[in-house]
């Protein structure tokens, strides 16, 4: 396999096998808005962040610990009680909403309709980061330092199709590291996705016309700032880790 690779849509994460994966670390993307969701949480001092694929499981998270915030949407939405039995979710998938004053010294379980199920399906990895533009430069910083075998940047996509601004974000960090030696055997895929980001790297708000994503979220005047919000550049000083216990915390300093 080449050392840098991009997988575009969810059939391909979905067909991730432990063989794919015992060498390989994998970097998540969901611009908009799962993976950008969690970094401002930790941004904002959330302890955690435990994604989980099903609502049922989010809720049964919650029963076992009823400090744990819930977090998620469905067709973009908050998840509320009529859809879990009668507990309303603390938070949608708006980054917006997970300010200092909610989430500090929190854990959140969150469900969303990709984004989560992208990084369960990365479980096993050696490394798993949940990226997006807020803290790409120190996702790439991290992965500099572990020179890993092989990369997986890894889109959620939305439903089962390639969603564009996670093939924007994933062409800009395999632009960071393109001319690393550890990450020099580039798929066709990682020239695809980098062809993409350098065509729109000067207006990737401009960029959002094709994204049909961000279409959706604009025309909802509730969320239609989350666009923006999302496509700020290292507005984070931290790689955020997908640990083995199912939770993605700031990555640690190394010693
Ligand atoms: C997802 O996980 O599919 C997304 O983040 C959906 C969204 O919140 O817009």
């Amino acid at each position: 396999m080449n050392t840098l690779k991009v997988l575009f849509v969810p059939a391909e994460f979905e067909a991730l096998t432990p063989a794919d994966l015992t060498e390989a670390t994998c970097v998540v993307f969901d611009v908009l808005r799962a993976t950008s969701t969690m970094v401002a949480a930790l941004n904002n001092g959330a302890l955690g962040i435990v994604p989980v694929a099903t609502i049922e499981a989010a809720v049964r998270l919650h029963e076992l610990d009823r400090d744990v915030l819930l977090a998620g949407e469905r067709h973009g939405i908050r998840i509320r009680a009529a859809q879990t039995g009668g507990i309303d979710f603390a938070f949608g998938n708006s980054p917006r909403e997970f300010t200092a004053d909610k989430v500090a010294r929190k854990t959140i379980v969150t469900t969303t309709t990709n984004g989560t199920r992208a990084l369960r399906a990365c479980l096993g990895a050696e490394n798993v980061f949940a990226a997006s533009f807020a803290n790409l430069n120190a996702t790439a910083a991290r992965i500099r330092d572990l020179r890993p075998d092989q990369l997986l940047l890894v889109c959620s996509g939305t439903g089962s199709e390639v969603s564009f601004e996670d093939a924007l974000c994933a062409g800009a960090l395999a632009d960071l590291l393109w001319n690393d030696t550890f990450a020099s055997d580039h798929a066709d895929s990682a020239h695809i996705a980098r062809s993409v980001y350098r065509k729109h790297q000067n207006d990737l708000e401009g960029a959002m016309q094709h994204a049909s994503n961000a279409r959706r979220l604009l025309a909802l005047p509730d969320l239609a700032a989350d666009v923006d919000f999302c496509l700020d550049r290292d507005t984070a000083d931290f790689a955020a880790v997908l640990g083995s216990d199912g939770t993605v915390r700031k990555a640690q300093p190394f010693l």
